[in-house]
């Protein structure tokens, strides 16, 4: 009995490795899906800086754009388009007024960072074979660390409209 039940935890074991080392297939065209898989790369949060923005109106928030080596790399050289293994990340935080910044200029005066938008980090990573139907990226968007279902062309479609510049909006903030 003892030897049955060993048996049945090592199947199972075996069983889990196997699903766990799967590759993710990547969804069809159009296809609701986190994009390259639903893992945030990690160390993300440690990458260099590209540059920042600010959206106004419902969105109101403020923005960091972060890249990998391969994309810093790339900006900094001015090359396009960019090289596959690139990964730019973008981060949003609401707008928020730095209440003590009221006591330090005598009104408020400081806007800054608050808690992470809805969707608030999102990632382009090249892959040119893999992504060949939307310019060589790969969209993906998290809410709280967890990957949220976009319809990829939602995201192409928009960035089309940089198609000159490789499909990325961002410049280089030096
Ligand atoms: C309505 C247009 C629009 C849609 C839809 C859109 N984006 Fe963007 N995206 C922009 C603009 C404009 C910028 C640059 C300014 C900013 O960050 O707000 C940008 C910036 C980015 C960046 C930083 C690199 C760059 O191109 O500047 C990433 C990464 C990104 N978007 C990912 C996504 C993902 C993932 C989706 C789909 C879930 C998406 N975007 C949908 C317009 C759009």
């Amino acid at each position: 009995m003892r030897r049955i039940a060993l048996l049945v935890v090592v199947v199972v074991m075996v069983a889990n490795l196997v699903v766990c080392t799967l590759p993710p297939s990547p969804p069809a065209d159009g296809q609701t899906a986190p994009v390259f898989g639903d893992k945030i790369p990690p160390g993300y949060r440690d990458w260099k800086l590209i540059s920042v923005a600010r959206e106004k109106g419902d969105l109101n928030d403020i923005r960091a754009k972060l890249g990998n080596d391969v994309a810093i790399k790339a900006y900094r050289e001015g090359k396009l388009p960019f090289p596959d293994g690139t990964i730019i990340a973008r981060l949003a935080w609401s707008y928020v007024p730095l209440e003590e910044s009221k006591e330090a200029f005598g009104r408020l005066q400081s806007y800054v960072a608050g808690p992470p938008t809805k969707g608030g980090v999102q990632f382009m990573i090249k892959d040119s074979r893999k992504y060949a139907s939307t310019g060589g990226w790969g969209f993906a968007q998290f809410n709280d660390g967890k990957p949220t279902n976009v319809a990829v062309n939602s995201c192409f479609s928009c960035h089309v409209v940089v198609k000159a510049r490789d499909f990325v909006f961002t410049r280089y903030a030096p």
